[in-house]
């Protein structure tokens, strides 16, 4: 049988793309890793991907370092809002939300009763170290990132744990996260 990265055949991956009936939305933290998994699913299931941050600057023409800026947080928060919801459309996508997204209890609603949720998580080495790669994360620039993400990280628990699949993602292959993200799916459907 002809096996991919994942350890799963594409036999597998293609009888699980087609149960997939609803988007797929990636939350968690920043650094966490889920646009590239987001990425990495899409490709695998032969599905589009959306990255919510990218549709947020695409629909306000600034970057969110610009929407923060000029505008302020609250207004960036509603604007995520919105377009979150606009893209809960029922269509089989895989989603990556901006890491604040799904603690808005209206946005994480939405998420929970029309898409299928994965919590994907990280030590916090992981995540300083992930997002000590970009520059572009205004939440970042206020203080130490290691404490912003440490107390972010603890606040936002809560609420990333209302979503029913959980999966840490390690300092290992990015291929073994996607696997395992497949296999939770397949066994949640
Ligand atoms: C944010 C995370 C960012 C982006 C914005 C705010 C947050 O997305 O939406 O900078 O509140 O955690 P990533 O999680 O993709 O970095």
């Amino acid at each position: 049988m002809d096996h991919d990265e994942t350890g799963l055949s594409t036999t597998e991956i293609a009888a699980l793309a087609r149960r997939i009936d609803r988007p797929v939305v990636l939350v968690g933290m920043m650094g966490t890793g889920k646009s590239s998994i987001g990425r990495r699913l899409a490709a695998l299931l032969h599905l589009p991907f959306v990255d919510a941050d990218e549709a947020i600057e695409e629909a306000a023409q600034l970057t969110i370092a610009e929407i923060f800026e000029r505008h302020g947080e609250a207004q960036f928060r509603d604007g995520e809002r919105r377009v979150i919801a606009r893209l809960m459309d029922g269509e089989r996508k895989i989603i990556a939300t901006g890491g604040g997204a799904f603690v808005n209890p209206e946005t994480r609603a939405l998420i929970l009763a029309k898409a299928i949720t994965v919590w994907l998580d990280a030590d916090i080495d992981t995540l300083v170290e992930r997002t000590a790669r970009k520059d572009t994360r205004p939440l970042l620039k206020s203080g130490d990132p290691r404490e912003i993400l440490t107390r972010l990280r603890e606040e936002r628990r809560p609420a990333y744990a209302e979503a029913p699949i959980h999966i840490t993602s390690g300092r290992g292959p990015q291929s073994r996260t996607v696997a395992r993200v497949l296999k939770e799916i397949d066994a949640w459907l």
